[in-house]
């Protein structure tokens, strides 16, 4: 018997691969800022889905099983294949290759009665534990069409002791959120950007970050903040713009960063300057005693986490299986990181599916953060909830927060 993969849609309407055996499925997410050096998907560029369309792709993912056995299939197995057919994924695709990658996991550990967190822990050598989440409550940039710059504020239940009550702060919080925003700026103002968060009429990261200290105070909870710039995509050869129409040099950003991190809670600052600019990175984080994680900048990939660990530009990582199209080599990426002394965020993307090996990876690789959307929109409550499962049922221990 052979897989099954065919197009599915993602949280936005765009085609994407789903992938089945069995009753086992897994179905493959996409991002909307992607790094320039992720691993590529594969799209049609036809008519159809505005050219979105992945037959090609899933004509790539079923060759490749055709030549793997499905009854005995390990990830290890799986990921061989893939990286000895394309290592770049550049002919077959990332989105192919996780859709293999993923079911082939999925299958292993089913065959093996396992959990997927469980498969997980024991091939990075790890112990399960439910990670922390970074609950992204005020959307921007490229998720958004407001005019704030910066991608993604998030909120991070850093005082909660389990799993169920780190849910609970954020979710309160994030419902505070949305009665203050509708009192200020109308109802229209707490339409949801793509990872469930709120996208006001608001252009000053301080003015985000001063509504989220109300919400919290109403709310009744105490939490931290956690900011992904996403800078690349409002970086051009003017500089930084910051605010429509108004830029920054690096090093203007670098001190504006600093004022926020002196003025708020900020734990964690991701992907604070161009994706190419491994310097200003490391200037950053000399100055400041917070997390500093590369997206964009490291996109999953040994070589690129390397020349950042050599550069001393980030101290934590957010990984992204599409971003590198297998779980073997997400795991390799981990493990370098961690390996370095630094932290591991799993993360989604902003196209998702109800998918949720994240939760599993995030948990297996005993991490202790995972980025997953505010608490709205099935995509993402697929993954609170996969969590939430996780814990009520295998009584996993909870991440606690350690400052660096
Ligand atoms: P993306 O955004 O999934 O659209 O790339 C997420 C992120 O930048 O972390
Ligand atoms: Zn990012």
């Amino acid at each position: 018997m052979k897989p099954i993969y065919n197009q599915i849609l993602d949280s936005r309407g765009n085609p994407t691969i789903q992938a089945q055996y069995k009753e086992l499925i897994v179905a493959v997410p996409s991002g909307a800022s992607t790094g320039a050096h992720e691993a590529p998907e594969l799209r049609d560029h036809q008519e159809e889905y505005e050219g979105n369309t992945v037959y090609k792709a899933i004509q790539n993912a079923q060759h490749l099983s055709e030549e793997l056995d499905w009854e005995t299939i390990t990830i290890a197995d799986a990921d061989k294949k893939i990286l000895d057919t394309d290592k770049t994924k550049k002919l077959l695709g990332a989105n192919a290759t996780l859709a293999v990658s993923l079911l082939a996991g999925s299958i292993q550990a089913n065959r093996e009665g396992k959990q997927p967190y469980e498969l997980i822990a024991e091939l990075s050598g790890n112990k399960p534990l439910l990670p922390m989440p970074f609950a992204n409550v005020i959307n921007g940039g490229k998720h958004a069409d407001n005019d704030l710059m910066i991608q993604e504020i998030m909120i991070v239940p850093t005082n909660a002791h389990t799993f169920a009550e780190a849910t609970r702060q954020v979710t309160e919080t994030y419902h505070a959120l949305k009665t203050i925003l509708k009192k200020r700026y109308g109802g229209a103002s707490t339409a949801l950007g793509d990872e469930g968060g709120f996208a006001p009429p608001i252009t000053h990261i301080e003015e985000a970050l001063s509504i989220l200290i109300e919400a919290m105070s109403n709310a009744g909870h105490k939490l931290s903040f956690a900011i992904d710039a996403a800078a690349s995509e409002f970086y051009s050869d003017k500089g930084y713009e910051i605010r429509p129409g108004e830029y920054m040099t690096a090093e203007e950003l670098i001190e504006y960063y600093v004022h926020l991190i002196d003025t708020y809670p900020i734990i964690s600052l991701e992907d604070p300057f161009d994706e190419e600019d491994y310097a200003s990175f490391a200037k950053l984080r000399k100055k400041v005693r917070i997390q500093i994680v590369g997206d964009d900048l490291t996109v999953t990939n040994t070589q690129r986490i390397q020349e950042a660990i050599n550069q001393e530009s980030c101290n934590s990582l957010l990984l992204k299986v599409n971003q590198i199209g297998t779980l073997t080599e997400a795991l390799e990426a981990a493990k370098l990181s961690k390996d370095n002394g630094w932290t591991v965020m799993v993360s989604h993307r902003s196209g998702e599916t109800s998918d949720t090996w994240i939760a599993d990876i995030a948990t297996g690789l005993g991490c202790g953060e995972i980025k997953l959307g505010a608490p709205a929109r099935g995509e993402r409550v697929a993954k609170y909830n996969r969590l939430l499962t996780i814990e009520a049922v295998h009584n996993l221990a909870f991440a606690q927060w350690k400052n660096i």
